[in-house]
């Protein structure tokens, strides 16, 4: 009774202000058009318009969810005034839509890009942002207009479900391969949507989950890669979180989305929720948090009635209004972009190829046994991953292309013969395998469950070792939102110890080396096994032509650049996030989260980041653990040697300059960091040391050098001050630590530092203390 009262106010206001001389987006002011918008429209405009199954008007969803067939959402279009519908699709590593359309014989297929981790791996902004404009591209052709990525959250512990879309365990790293990813894409006239705003580290319970948090841990660590991404790439807009931040909503809070996010920050677009997050739409409004998606009609009726009594100020709601408008204004759908639907794939594709063999880290590489020696023909491939590469994660993360080019046919393309019984016996078990567990699978979205390693008997190992030059072992992983990876996820299977095992056995006794391939979205255990085989690749997941890359890297077209951009630990138990962390709870909301109450299960309906600022090498490094792999690591087919490490002081300003050196027999690129130890790092509860800055050098040629000039400035050598509410330098002398990974430093510099304060606003704060891991 109630929706048909309000939606006869909706008609007869419409009546009322259609007519010539209706302002018209574009055309007329935002203030005059949001002064002619009735109640309902604006109520409706920070909406959206609901999603299919879900939710009220359909005639508006069905004529919007058909602008771009699988596209996340849209707004809501005001035709009288001139306001189109625009389209919000996800996400990091590619454009997701449908590729098929009801009585369409075309095709929508995207290129499935690298996954955000491999993106980061390659520690290469300009490369990043060149992936960005070919993501952008198919964007923009397709006809959508918000990118719903990238993805930043820091990698907190390695079990998190959503890591693989995410970037590090360091903030640093985090921000700035988000920017470059954010200029790339934005430099096709579309918009992004940096995700997921913010401390969104687990998705076990993610829609109701309440993350504690200190103010300085948030500051230094969870929010600061936003805050870099923010102000160095200006996104159009920002996507809040599932989650609870220290008792309130991220999408509630507006501590978080106005006076940092704003105020501190200076952010000038939209804040959008992510896929019905939060519970109060008045409060979101009221927060800054602009647009409710994919939108349902009880926010709508909330926010009218809101406004009607007077929980909801009209003139808020007015500037939520109007920066969704400015949104639109700049969106290739308001300027009447006519989309081809057909990017050009093959470029992609490409694209794709080259970079994905950038971020991939050689871990292990004993006696040369990679690049495959030049009389290397004929392959062993075992592992079921080998048949059936991943190419990404699942849910909102997948990309729907047209192919994935396993490890099998990017080896065949490369001119390797690969034993055809071996691949027959892998394949048929596949097919077997997959149809049995395609009949448990529940929702497209939910990650899918693989095929269990093959077991294969010795005698066929036997011959194959006496017959092939080589064997590859290829291990995979996949994951994706609403669940947490297991702990046996990260530990290898029994099948697949003993396969390797059994493997390396067998072809070292017949003198033949032994290639482990990694093909995962996040960390797994390393320590126990890397003894075994010569040499490991991290291939990460390497999006649709990722046997290709492999091949391409194997074989020594592309020699290896990419570094861990997170710490691989001896022991998942190792990372001090794991004291605090759902392990093995696999409890998932609803889709839509109906706010129930909240119960008091460690680790799902709260989290208490007790480990605070001793994030991944933060923590191993300052605390002396041993690790698997450190931060920052990575080998190359060549050698570099760094000389003439030097740092100036200008005004604040910090600049170190060292020369790079390939040393090696061929060509290659080197990552070269640089960590900063403050001088009363131990008695002011500072970790050992931190990233301030890196670069990657351009390819050089054996005996070729170059000089890599990094900056600091003295701001950023600040550390959180809770009691002060400010960031504080503290004066003293700094060590400049050249590293070419967190446990291999190269050179240590040294340099005065000024004290300096920046105040800040006190927010944010713990609801009740918390015990903090302090140095
Ligand atoms: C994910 C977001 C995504 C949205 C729209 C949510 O489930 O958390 O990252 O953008 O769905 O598909």
């Amino acid at each position: 009774m109630k929706k048909n009262i309000i939606s006869m106010a909706a008609a007869m206001a419409v009546l009322s202000a259609c007519g010539p001389g209706v302002p018209q987006l574009g055309k007329s002011s935002l203030d005059e058009v949001i002064g002619a918008m009735t109640l309902e429209e604006k109520a409706h405009l920070v909406v959206g318009t609901g999603m299919a199954g879900f939710s009220g008007d359909s005639a508006v969803i069905g004529a919007t969810k058909k602008l771009v067939p699988g596209a996340a959402g849209t707004t809501y279009p005001i035709e009288r005034l001139g306001i189109p519908a625009v389209v919000l699709a996800d996400g990091p590593a590619g454009l997701r839509i449908d590729p098929k359309r009801e009585g369409d014989s075309a095709t929508y297929y995207c290129t499935h890009f690298p996954i955000g981790t491999l993106l980061a791996s390659t520690w290469d902004q300009e490369l990043v942002e060149s992936v960005g404009r070919s993501i952008g591209n198919e964007v923009l052709e397709y006809g959508a207009d918000v990118l719903l990525a990238p993805a930043l959250n820091i990698h907190r512990n390695p079990l998190c479900g959503r890591n693989f879309e995410y970037y590090s365990e360091d903030p640093l790293v985090s921000g700035k391969i988000a920017a470059a990813y954010v200029r790339g894409v934005q430099s096709n006239g579309v918009g992004t949507s940096i995700k997921h705003f913010a401390v969104n580290n687990q998705e076990t319970n993610r829609m109701a989950t309440d993350a504690h948090v200190s103010p300085r841990a948030l500051r230094e660590i969870y929010l600061k890669g936003f805050e870099i991404a923010v102000k160095e790439s200006a996104p159009w807009t920002v996507m809040s979180s599932y989650n609870y931040l220290n008792g309130v909503y991220t999408s509630e809070n507006k501590e978080l989305q106005t006076t940092m996010l704003r105020d501190e920050w200076g952010f000038k677009g939209m804040v959008m929720t992510d896929w019905f997050g939060g519970k109060d739409a008045v409060a979101q409004m009221v927060a800054g948090n602009d647009m409710l998606q994919p939108g349902l009609p009880k926010q709508y009726e909330a926010i009218v009635k809101g406004v009607q009594d007077g929980a909801l100020d009209e003139a808020i709601l007015n500037q939520n209004v109007k920066r969704i408008l400015e949104m639109i204004l700049q969106t290739p759908h308001f300027k009447g972009y006519k989309y081809s639907n057909k990017p050009d794939l093959k470029a992609h594709a490409a694209v794709t190829r080259q970079s994905a063999t950038e971020g991939m880290v050689l871990l292990k590489n004993d006696n040369g046994a990679l690049p495959l020696a030049a009389d290397v023909k004929n392959v062993a491939l075992f592992g079921c991953t080998s048949y059936d590469f991943i190419a990404g994660g699942t849910g909102s993360g997948n990309v729907n292309r047209a192919y994935t080019v396993s490890l099998l046919d990017g080896l065949k393309n490369a001119g390797y013969v690969v034993d055809e019984a071996l691949k027959n016996s892998y394949e048929a078990y596949l097919k077997t395998e997959k149809e049995r567990l395609s009949k448990d699978k529940k929702e497209w979205f939910m990650p899918d469950t693989r095929p269990a390693e093959m077991a294969v008997s010795a005698q066929v190992i036997r011959e194959q070792a006496a017959k092939a030059d080589v064997a590859l072992v290829t291990l995979g992983r996949t994951s994706g939102e609403f669940l947490d990876r297991m702990v046996a996820d990260f530990n290898l299977t029994k099948e697949e110890q003993s396969m390797l095992k059994a493997v390396s056995d067998a072809f070292h006794a017949a003198g033949k080396k032994v290639v482990v391939v990694l093909n995962i979205g996040g960390v797994i255990e390393t320590a126990s096994w890397k003894s075994v085989p010569d040499a490991i690749l991290c291939a990460w997941q390497a999006g649709q032509e990722g046997g290709n890359s492999v091949a391409d890297v194997l074989s020594g077209k592309a020699s290896p650049s990419g570094k861990l951009t997170m710490t691989f630990p001896v022991k998942f138990e190792d990372a001090a996030s794991s004291a605090n962390f759902p392990i093995d709870m696999r409890v998932s909301t609803d889709l839509v989260n109906k706010g129930g109450k909240k119960n008091d299960v460690k680790d799902v309906d709260y989290t208490n980041y007790e480990e605070d600022i001793y994030v991944g090498y933060r923590y191993f490094d300052t605390f002396g653990k041993q690790v698997s792999y450190p931060f920052g690591y990575g080998l190359s087919y060549t050698t570099f040697a760094y000389d003439k490490a030097a740092v100036k002081s200008d005004n604040g300003v910090y600049t170190v300059s060292v020369e790079v050196k390939n040393t090696g027999k061929v060509a290659g690129k080197e990552v070269v960091q640089l960590y900063v130890s403050a001088p009363d790092a131990a008695d002011a509860n500072k970790p050992e040391k931190e990233l301030k800055a890196f670069a990657k050098t351009k390819e050089l040629k054996p005996g070729e050098a170059t000089v890599v000039t990094l900056k600091v400035n003295a701001a950023d050598l600040a550390s959180y001050d809770e009691a002060a509410s400010a960031w504080v330098v503290t004066p003293g002398n700094y060590k400049f630590l050249v590293g070419a990974s967190s446990r291999d430093i190269k050179a240590t510099l040294e340099a005065e530092v000024a004290a300096a304060t920046q105040k800040t606003n006190n927010i944010l704060k713990l609801q009740e203390p918390m015990s903090l891991l302090k140095r």
